[in-house]
């Protein structure tokens, strides 16, 4: 697809309950034309449920969807054009690959030498060429995966859903197969929605992220915009690891800072708009941005005791008692922990800090 047929997509107020039970809360939302926009949230906020009202498999109680102009939510699931692949890729096991990825075009009546060339495309597009001839138990996880994707896009479709493609797929698998759907997308240009509750692969996938808490949308923005600037406690704390400490922000000649019981002040480099000198506050720091002085200037920062260090490879975490700031978790590179060890009294400073609202 080029990006000039790609279609935006518009969600419109969409209402769905099961029982008594409000499973979407009028939900809006806009989908950009070529957009690679990922659901992320809890088990049971509502990403599912989203996805099968947008493919037809349920019914909403009220609200509209729109790709470019034209209503589709009235059509049947067979005229939406919408690909889709869930996490049990359900590829047809008496079907060779090849046939697996025409299925759609099959359908569709593309004629034969279009189909042939199509599903070639595919194959290249998905790194299977030569594969095409085998059944799809005789491929592995990754490359399964990879066919329902190619089969999925093969159509030219206005909207692809996936649904957890990945969670079916041992870690190492699920990084490479992550980076291949990724430049997948970046290569065909059409528009996707990926649902995940890996936070991870919602930061490396996506042009942008849209967090659920139950059945409703709590914050859209880029990777880097959820992960820098979170608009609520439940971002922050939803999106990568973050340490929490109650405060009360001050603002003094435009300048931002977290004052805390205890009366630590800490500079804020972000603060959510709209909060206002006096209000009450989380300063959220991420592990990363804490920064551990040992030995000579260790008293230049705020206290804190190191209680345990854990050894992550690339990365030791350090869970410290600081004096006035509670527990907080650093995230050290390894090369730098020399030095540091349980016990220890060293000094912190803060590379970044962040405000959201407390309630
Ligand atoms: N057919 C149904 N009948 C009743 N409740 C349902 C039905 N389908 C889903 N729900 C409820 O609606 C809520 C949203 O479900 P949904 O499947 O959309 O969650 P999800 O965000 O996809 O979660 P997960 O990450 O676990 O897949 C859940 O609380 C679920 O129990
Ligand atoms: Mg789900």
């Amino acid at each position: 697809m080029s990006p000039e047929q790609a279609r935006p997509v518009r969600l419109a107020n969409l209402h769905k309950r099961f029982g008594g039970f409000v499973a979407l809360e009028n939900l809006s939302l806009d989908i950009e034309a070529g957009e690679f926009l990922t659901f992320l949230g809890p088990s049971g906020c509502g990403k599912t449920t989203t996805l099968k009202i947008v493919a037809g498999l349920l019914t909403q109680e009220s609200g509209e969807i729109y790709f470019g102009e034209r209503r589709i939510d009235t059509l049947p699931p067979s005229r939406r054009n919408i690909g889709l692949v869930f996490q049990n890729y359900a590829l047809f096991p008496h079907m060779t690959v090849r046939e697996n990825i025409a299925f759609g075009l099959r359908m569709r009546r593309w004629p034969a030498a279009r189909q042939a060339e199509r599903v070639e495309e595919m194959l290249a597009l998905v790194r299977l060429q030569g594969m095409g001839n085998r059944k799809p138990e005789q491929l592995s996880g990754g490359q399964q995966q990879r066919v329902a994707v190619a089969r999925a896009l093969a159509f030219s479709p206005d909207l692809v859903l996936l649904d957890e493609p990945l969670s079916n797929l041992d870690a190492k698998l699920r990084e490479e197969v992550r980076l291949d759907l990724r430049n997948i997308q970046r290569q065909s240009h059409q528009t996707t929605v990926f649902v995940t509750h890996d936070q991870i692969e919602a930061l490396v996938m996506s042009d942008r992220i849209v967090l659920m808490n139950s059945g409703r949308i709590e914050q859209i923005g880029s990777p880097q915009m959820l992960y820098d600037e979170p608009a609520t406690e439940f971002a922050a704390r939803f999106v990568g690891a973050n340490n929490l400490v109650p405060a009360r922000l001050e603002v003094v000649n435009g300048e931002a800072a977290a004052r805390t019981g205890s009366d630590v002040h800490v500079r804020l480099n972000t603060v959510v708009p709209g909060l206002a000198d006096g209000a009450d506050i989380w300063m959220c720091v991420r592990p990363e941005n804490i920064h551990i002085i040992t030995g000579e200037g260790s008293s230049d920062g705020s206290g804190a005791t190191v209680l345990d260090m854990i050894f992550q490879g690339t990365t030791v975490l350090v869970d410290l008692e600081s004096d006035g700031l509670g527990s907080l978790r650093a995230e050290v590179p390894a090369r730098h922990v020399a030095g540091i060890a349980a016990g220890q009294r060293v000094g912190l400073t803060f590379a970044a800090a962040h405000a959201v609202p407390r309630s």
